[in-house]
């Protein structure tokens, strides 16, 4: 399962790199308003730092599909020939999808907060679809159902594809879809941060220090004994 950062923050994406086993990074045009920057700017120095192999997940704004495809050859320009274009996954985003398909483009089924908006990325050749799982549970509805039910129906209709779930509020929904084993999650660092977090852990490294520092020191390693 690859894990990705859904932000572009590039301290922040160092950051997290820096400690978390990290495949990839995920904007949309929020993500980017929010990092204040020309966004091919952004988008370049994030690519610096996952490198060539790292997955670059970017969004296509047009309305129309032939809009999408000029964008996508437009961001690969710029960021890659490896980078995803992100499309809605919408009746026009089917359309775009069939295009970039046809011209070997990679890209991702994004906006989905339906099964059948899965399937029907899926089918069309996305690499990835993206459900919102904490939106789809402010809708009232299940976000971690929902995307199993498209892992699922991706699975048994023997489709190409999988998940890069996102929209992810805290760590226990993460870990649902990590144990059913989709293909991708995209987590922004405020939740990443809070994976192995807790007093008790804390509280369990602090004991070692202590008790060696008992034995051997105060600020003794075994680098020291
Ligand atoms: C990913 O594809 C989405 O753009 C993003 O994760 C949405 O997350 P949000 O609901 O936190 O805005």
């Amino acid at each position: 399962m690859k894990l990705c950062i859904d932000h572009a923050d590039t301290q922040e994406i160092r950051r997290i790199c820096a400690s978390y086993p990290i495949d990839g990074v995920s904007t949309n045009p929020s993500i980017l308003a929010k990092s204040g920057r020309p966004p091919y700017e952004v988008l370049k120095e994030i690519r610096e730092i996952i490198g060539n192999d790292g997955e670059l997940f970017v969004q296509a704004l047009s309305p129309d599909a032939e809009g999408v495809l000029a964008e996508a050859h437009r961001i690969l320009a710029e960021t890659g020939e490896r980078t995803l274009v992100k499309i809605p996954s919408t009746p026009e985003g089917f359309r775009a999808m069939k295009l970039l398909k046809a011209e070997g483009i990679r890209f991702i089924g994004t906006a989905v907060y339906t099964a059948m908006q899965g399937f029907l990325a899926a089918k069309c050749g996305a690499e990835y679809v993206a459900p919102y799982v904490n939106r789809i549970d402010n809708m009232g509805l299940d976000g971690v159902q929902v995307s199993k039910d498209i892992h699922d129906a991706i699975v048994r209709n023997g489709l190409d594809s999988g998940l890069l779930a996102a929209s992810f509020r805290n760590t226990q929904q993460v870990l649902e879809l990590i144990r059913y084993g989709v293909k991708a999650v995209t987590v922004s660092p405020d939740v990443i941060d809070c994976f192995a977090r807790s007093a008790e852990v804390d509280s369990a490294v602090m004991r070692f220090t202590r008790d060696f520092e008992g034995l051997c020191g105060v600020g003794k390693t075994m680098l020291d004994c």
